[in-house]
Formats: structure tokens, sequence, C-alpha cells
């Protein structure tokens, strides 16, 4: 899909600027990331993510003593590239879930780093320098999930991560066959799918990366 861009020419004194003004073009992609369900169970299913790009900000300082205030700070970021502050000024539509990767530091703190989903684009333009985000390339995976309703926040996130290993620990059968399967507990990430202003109806959901992925190799 080619830029659309138009070049102006405007003489002013003696300078000759050249101004290049590329109309934002929107981008309509795939909205969410495509899976596949591996294993269910009532409380947990695990899915197969292929490879696919993410824009991340990493949240520092005051924001990242908190989710909700680094979900906030971070999301503000990624919003800002998708609404053009990147190297081709190139608009995109806002893809769900908005993922907080949570990692516990070893001094009792966390990291937040926030990341929406790039669709189906295989090189995403860099964004402003000012916005201090990245592009990073998930490798196909697996994850183990369990969805919550309400609002995500620093008041239950961690219960639901509880819960979700806890479903997990249970569930050492599923779709009827016996599997052990091997949560990473050092990071957690929460999906959250809808904007602040629904109050109800959410859909949230917990995520553990689970390795190997169970019958795939
Ligand atoms: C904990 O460590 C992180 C880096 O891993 C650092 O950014 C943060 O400031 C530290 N927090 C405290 C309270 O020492
Ligand atoms: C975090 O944000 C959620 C949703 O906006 C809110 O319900 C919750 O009370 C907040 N928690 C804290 C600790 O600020
Ligand atoms: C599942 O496998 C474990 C060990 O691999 C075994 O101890 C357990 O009895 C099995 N459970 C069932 C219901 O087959
Ligand atoms: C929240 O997002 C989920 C998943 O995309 C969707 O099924 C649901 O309808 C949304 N809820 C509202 C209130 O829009």
């Amino acid at each position: 899909m080619a830029e659309r861009c138009v070049q102006i020419l405007v003489v002013h004194s003696l300078t000759l600027i050249l101004l290049f003004s590329c109309y934002p073009h929107v981008i309509n992609a795939t909205e969410s990331p495509p899976y596949t369900v591996v294993l269910s169970a009532p409380d947990v299913e695990i899915r197969f993510y292929r490879d696919s790009s993410w824009i991340s900000a990493t949240v520092a300082g005051d924001g990242g003593t908190s989710y909700n205030k680094s979900t906030h700070d971070g999301f503000h970021r990624l919003y800002q590239y998708v609404r053009g502050r990147n190297e081709y000024n190139t608009r995109f539509k806002i893809t769900t879930p908005t993922v907080t990767t949570i990692t516990a530091t070893s001094n009792g703190s966390s990291d937040y780093v926030v990341s929406m989903y790039m669709a189906s684009i295989s090189r995403p333009p860099m964004a402003s320098p000012q916005l201090n985000l990245r592009i990073s390339n998930w490798k196909s995976h697996c994850v183990a999930v369990r969805t919550f309703s309400g609002f995500a926040g620093d008041d239950n996130i961690y219960e639901e991560r509880s819960l979700l290993l806890f479903s997990l620990a249970k569930s050492s059968i599923l779709d009827g066959k016996n599997v052990s399967i091997s949560a990473e507990r050092s990071s957690y990430s929460v999906a959250q799918y809808n904007a602040s202003s629904h109050l109800s109806g959410r859909v949230n959901e917990a995520w553990i990366n689970v390795v190997p992925c169970p019958f795939l190799h």
C-alpha cells in the first residue's frame, strides 16, 4: 500500500523550502493477534500465538510504581504513536488488547512494559524518539489465559495471576489429556480489551507464558 505524499514547494524570501506532506493513511488490518487454542479447561485455556510485532513502552520512574499508573502512561505514549507520531506519520487503528507485562525485580519492585499489537505489519515505522518506544518481535509462544471482568487494577491483578496459576495446577487434565504444564513465574501480563469509558461488559485476561508449548514442537 503506497504512501500518498504531496510535495509542496514554498518560496520564502530567497529560501526554497521543500515540504513533504504525507497524508496519513490508516492501515486497516487484523484488530487482535490471531491464536489457536491448544488446550482448554473451565477456568483456563492455553493459546498458541504466532510470531508477531508489537510496539512497547517501558515505564520507569514514578509511573513504574503501579500497574494503574504505568498502564495509563504507557498507553498514552502508544496512542500518540498510532495517531501518527512516527517516522512516516502513519496512522494505525488501535488494536486490542493492550498488554501490560509485569516483571518482579530483585529489590521487590516491578517493571512494567505496555504493548500494543501491530497487526500484520512486518516492519512498523520507528516511533518519534520523545515517545521512547520500541518495536518488539514476539516469537511464537504459548500463553495460559484466565479471563476476568470489571476493571483491571493494582487491587486485583496479582490475585488474578494467583487464580490463573491455581487453575493451571489443578488442570493437569485438559481436554482429557494428562499434561504437565510449566508456567514462567518471573513475569505475567494483563490484557485489557476495552476502553476505560466502558463501565460494564469489560473483558480482561491474565496471561502467563507456558514453556514448552504442550503438544507443539
Ligand atoms: C529497583 O530496581 C530497579 C531496576 O531493576 C530500579 O529501577 C528501581 O529504582 C529500584 N527500586 C528501588 C526502590 O530501589
Ligand atoms: C486502578 O484503576 C482501576 C480502574 O480504573 C480502579 O478501579 C482501581 O481502583 C485503581 N486502583 C488503584 C490502586 O488506584
Ligand atoms: C497424570 O500423570 C501423572 C504423572 O505423569 C500421574 O501421577 C497421574 O496419576 C496421572 N493422572 C491421571 C488421571 O491419569
Ligand atoms: C470488550 O471487549 C471484548 C473483546 O473484544 C468484547 O467482546 C466486548 O463486547 C467489549 N465490551 C464492551 C462493553 O464493549
